[in-house]
């Protein structure tokens, strides 16, 4: 079996996204969340294909009696990778060791965690791509040859002596694939990628979730929250929470359409699942930009959002629905997207004089190619 420890919600001392319900990353209210996570496939709804290829993977090695090959899971916050790391652990019917990338230091620090392992156990790493460099070159034996190489002694007399380390599985998360270093990631035999989830499949989470903490939800409530919480577990389990509380001041502890509307409004989630805070980086894009392009640090900067946050948080839904899109240029809100604001859309083909910040469906597609190869 193995242990979820406290660390594993770390990111919750971002103070800015405390405030707000529809963050991807953990807060503090998601912490009861550890005894509740899924521990077995049947628990793990949606994102059939990881499953089937890790399954595969998982099958062949036990039949081997080998270690698992190391796995990179990306994607963005708040999918279900740590929580795919422990369904692998327990299907392997091993320990897991949880660390995060910052949390690693020193060589030494990577070194005593190593040493630690037993044979076929899964090191799970979280955000990965924070690994410091000096660090990340005493993984790349470990990973490749299970050895630790170890420098005793200064100078000229310094020599190198190798440690046998136990066969085990480094798991590896990260938000931004294309942020880790080649050789580290060149060692991952299987790479995977989450996506964001279809209400579908968010109704099937709800449900499951709904029942362990005691509470009703009818087919309007699932559709509901399955169609506003940006098609990410965490969040809609952190929406099914809130509209607990409201089912339960209300009395009949059951969350239909009415709680729903009620509870969601209260906290400016509006029918498709948008906050103010993206709407907010809308209006600027349409009010301030006439629809941009504008470039990432910009946006920041106009909105006081940093950059990091609106890449890894706000974007990936604001563009999963196509109310923003990438271009080599900077970033441009849709016509739905001016559609959503309620403002009328100002077409960058036929603004003005300004033909330098015109873009070709071709440009859209070539920076969309770049990005899907960087993700590769
Ligand atoms: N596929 C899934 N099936 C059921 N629950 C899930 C799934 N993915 C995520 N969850 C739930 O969402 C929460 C967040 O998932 P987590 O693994 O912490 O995401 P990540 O590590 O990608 O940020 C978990 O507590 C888990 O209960
Ligand atoms: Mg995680």
């Amino acid at each position: 079996m193995y242990e979820f420890q406290s660390s594993m919600i770390e990111e919750q001392d971002d103070s800015f996204e405390e405030e707000r319900v529809l963050s991807r990353k953990a807060l503090r209210e998601d912490s009861e969340e550890p005894q509740l996570r899924p521990r077995r496939w049947g628990e793990y709804f949606g994102q059939e294909k990881v499953k089937a290829n890790l399954g595969i993977a998982i099958e062949a090695a036990k039949a081997r009696g080998e270690s698992l090959d190391h796995i990179l899971l990306y994607g963005p916050p708040g999918l279900g990778k740590t929580t795919l790391a422990g369904i692998i652990a327990h299907e392997l019917g091993v320990e897991m060791r949880i660390t995060s990338g910052p949390a690693v230091e020193r060589q030494g620090d990577l070194a005593a965690i190593l040493t630690n392992l037993h044979e076929h156990d899964v090191l799970f790493i979280d955000e990965i791509h924070r690994l410091n460099r000096t660090v990340e070159e005493v993984m790349y034996p470990a990973m490749e040859d299970y050895a630790l190489d170890i420098l005793i002694g200064k100078g000229p007399s310094a020599r190198s002596i190798r440690l046998d380390l136990p066969h085990f599985t480094l798991i590896g998360a990260t938000t931004r694939a294309g942020l880790l270093s080649s050789p580290l990631r060149d060692r991952f035999g299987l790479i995977q990628r989450l996506d964001l989830y279809a209400p579908e499949e968010i109704a099937l989470i709800l449900r499951r979730y709904a029942s362990l903490i005691s509470v009703g939800i009818d087919e309007d409530g699932l559709r509901e929250l399955s169609t506003r919480c940006r098609g990410t577990p965490r969040v809609a389990i952190r929406l099914l929470r809130r509209m607990r509380d409201y089912a339960q001041v209300r009395g009949d502890n059951i969350i239909n359409r009415d709680i729903c509307e009620m509870g969601l409004s209260a906290l400016d989630i509006d029918h498709i699942g948008l906050d103010g805070n993206d709407r907010l980086i809308m209006r600027v894009m349409a009010e301030m930009y006439e629809g941009g392009p504008v470039g990432l640090d910009t946006l920041a900067a106009s909105t006081g959002e940093d950059s990091v946050t609106i890449e890894d948080i706000y974007e990936p839904y604001l563009m999963q629905i196509g109310f923003i899109a990438k271009t080599p240029r900077g970033r441009i809100l849709t016509k739905g997207g001016f559609n959503h604001l309620g403002l009328p859309f100002i077409d960058r083909n036929t603004r003005g004089a300004n033909t330098e910040g015109q873009i070709s469906l071709h440009d859209i597609l070539d920076s969309e190619n770049k990005e899907h190869e960087e993700n590769c």
